[in-house]
C-alpha cells in the first residue's frame, strides 16, 4: 500500500533537529522576558477578513498565498499567515489596555502561506514574533531592533545586516503615492502584468515585484524615504541616533517597503546573503493606525518576526552546534548489573542528569558504539564483577580516561564530576 507523506511545503522537525529549535526557543524566551516581553498564543485558524484588513487586499500574501476556506457554516476563515494580526485582534477583543502591564508581548507558532517551497520558503514555516503596543517614542523602536541584535549576538549568528528605512505616516504617503504613481505609469507598458494591474490599485507593492525587468525600473523611481514629512523625519532621526548610542550597526535602505500594508514609519529587516533567494531572516516595524482599523483603540504598535527555519538553516551553516547537558550512558553486562544500571539511570534522570542505558544486552563494543553515537560524555561500565567489588567503571569519553567509581554514593558523586568537568574526581 502506498504511504501518506506529508504535505509540500510542510515540513516534520525531527528529533536530531529538535535541540535547534529548542535552543532558539529558550534563548528567545530567556531574551524577550528580560526586556518586559509577556508570552501569548492565539489560535491558528482566525477569521479571513482579519488578514485581509490588516495586510491589505492588494497584498502578495492576500491575494495569492493565503490558505483560506470555508467551513461547515461557509463562514471563511484562514490559516493564520503571519502573528500580528492575531495579536492586535486577542488585545482588542479581551480589552488589555486596561491593564497597564499589558504592552508587550511575544508569540511563537507555526504561519501558513502558499508559497512555492523551496530552501527557506515553505508553507508551513514558525515565526517568533514580538509586539509593542501604545509607545511612539522613537527609543522603543531602537529599543526593538537593539533585542533582536542581542537574540542574535547571544545564538552566535554572525553575517547579518540590520536594514532600516522609513514608511512615512498617511499624511506624506498619501503625495508620494501620486509621485511614485506618475513615475510607474510612463512606464506602465515594460511592467509584468501584476505590476500593471498594482499600479493602479497599490504601487508601493510594485516594490515587491520580484520580476527583473520591474526592478530594473524601480531602480530609478522616487524614494518615498526623500518624501516623508518633518514629523516622520524627526522620528527616523531619533530612531537612528538611538541606534547610534547602543551601537546597533545597520543600513539605511529606501527601497524596502515590507510585503504587509499595515506599516507606518519605522521598518527594518535582517538581512543575510547565505540562503539563496531568501534573503530576509526577519523584518517588522511601526503600524501606527492598525489597532483602531481593527476597531480598537487608537494606540501605536510597532513589532518585528523572525522566520525560525531560516535562522536554523544559517545557524547550521555555520555549525554553530548547541551545548547540550552531557549525557550519561551505561553500559550493562550481566542480569544483576541491569538490576543495578536500571535503578542507577532512573536515579540520575530524577538528579537532572540526563541518562541513558542499554537494555537489550549487546556486547561492551556494540554499547560503546551507542553510547559515542548519542554523543555520551560519561559512560558508566557496570558488569557483575564490578558489581561484587563494589565499584563501576567510568569513562570520559572525551579524554578516553577511564577510573574507577564506587557503587556507593555514585550519583552525587557522578554530578559533582559533571559539575566540575573532569572524570579525576572518580579515583579514590
Ligand atoms: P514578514 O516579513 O512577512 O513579516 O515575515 C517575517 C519573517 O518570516 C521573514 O523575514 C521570514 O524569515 C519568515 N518567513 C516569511 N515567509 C516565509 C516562508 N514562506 N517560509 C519561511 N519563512 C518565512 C511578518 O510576518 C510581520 N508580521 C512581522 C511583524 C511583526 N511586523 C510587525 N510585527
Amino acid at each position: 500500500m502506498e504511504s501518506i507523506q506529508a504535505i509540500k511545503g510542510m515540513n516534520d522537525i525531527l528529533p536530531d533537529q529538535i535541540h535547534w529549535w529548542q535552543r532558539v526557543e529558550n534563548t528567545a524566551r530567556s531574551i524577550l522576558e528580560n526586556f518586559g516581553y509577556r508570552e501569548i498564543r492565539t489560535p491558528v485558524l482566525e477569521k479571513t477578513e482579519l488578514f485581509s484588513r490588516s495586510i491589505g487586499e492588494n497584498t502578495d500574501i492576500v491575494e495569492k498565498e493565503m490558505y483560506t476556506f470555508a467551513d461547515r457554516k461557509g463562514e471563511w476563515l484562514t490559516l493564520r499567515p503571519e502573528a500580528t494580526a492575531s495579536i492586535v485582534r486577542a488585545f482588542i477583543q479581551h480589552n488589555l489596555q486596561a491593564d497597564p502591564l499589558a504592552r508587550k508581548f511575544y508569540s511563537t507558532g507555526p504561519m501558513f502561506r502558499y508559497e512555492r517551497p523551496q530552501k527557506g520558503r515553505y508553507r508551513q514555516f514558525h515565526q517568533l514574533d514580538a509586539e509593542v503596543f501604545g509607545v511612539e517614542d522613537p527609543m522603543l523602536d531602537a529599543e526593538l531592533m537593539y533585542m533582536l541584535r542581542v537574540f542574535l549576538e547571544q545564538l552566535g549568528l554572525s553575517g547579518v545586516v540590520l536594514h532600516i528605512n522609513s514608511l512615512g505616516c498617511p499624511a506624506c504617503r498619501a503625495p508620494y503615492r501620486s509621485l511614485l504613481q506618475t513615475f510607474l505609469l510612463q512606464n506602465r507598458a515594460t511592467f509584468c502584468s501584476d505590476c500593471q494591474r498594482r499600479l493602479h490599485v497599490n504601487p508601493l507593492r510594485v516594490f515587491d515585484c520580484k520580476v527583473e525587468r520591474c526592478q530594473k525600473i524601480i531602480e530609478n523611481a522616487p524614494m518615498l524615504l526623500d518624501s516623508i514629512c518633518e514629523d516622520c523625519r524627526d522620528h527616523f532621526a531619533a530612531v537612528r541616533s538611538y541606534l547610534d548610542r547602543l551601537q546597533t550597526d545597520y543600513e539605511i535602505n529606501p527601497r524596502m517597503v515590507r510585503g504587509l500594508d499595515y506599516y507606518t514609519r519605522t521598518t527594518f529587516e535582517i538581512i543575510t546573503d547565505r540562503l539563496g533567494a531568501q534573503n530576509a531572516v526577519g523584518g517588522g516595524g511601526r503600524y501606527d493606525g492598525l489597532m483602531r482599523d481593527l476597531g480598537g483603540p487608537d494606540l501605536s504598535g510597532i513589532g518585528f518576526a523572525i522566520g525560525m527555519e531560516r535562522l536554523i538553516l544559517l545557524l547550521q551553516q555555520q555549525r554553530s552546534e548547541p551545548q547540550r547537558s552531557p549525557l550519561v550512558f551505561l553500559a550493562i553486562l550481566g542480569d544483576q548489573a541491569k538490576q543495578e544500571g536500571f535503578l542507577i539511570t532512573q536515579q540520575l534522570r530524577s538528579h537532572g542528569i540526563e541518562a541513558e542505558m542499554d537494555y537489550a544486552r549487546h556486547s561492551l563494543k556494540s554499547q560503546m558504539r551507542r553510547a559515542d553515537k548519542l554523543a555520551a560524555h560519561y559512560v558508566v561500565i557496570l558488569g557483575d564483577e564490578e558489581m561484587a567489588a563494589g565499584a563501576a567503571q567510568l569513562r570520559d569519553m572525551q579524554s578516553k580516561q577511564q577510573s574507577s567509581i564506587p557503587l556507593d554514593g555514585l550519583v552525587p558523586l557522578l554530578k559533582e564530576i559533571i559539575r566540575n568537568g573532569d572524570a579525576t574526581a572518580a579515583k579514590n
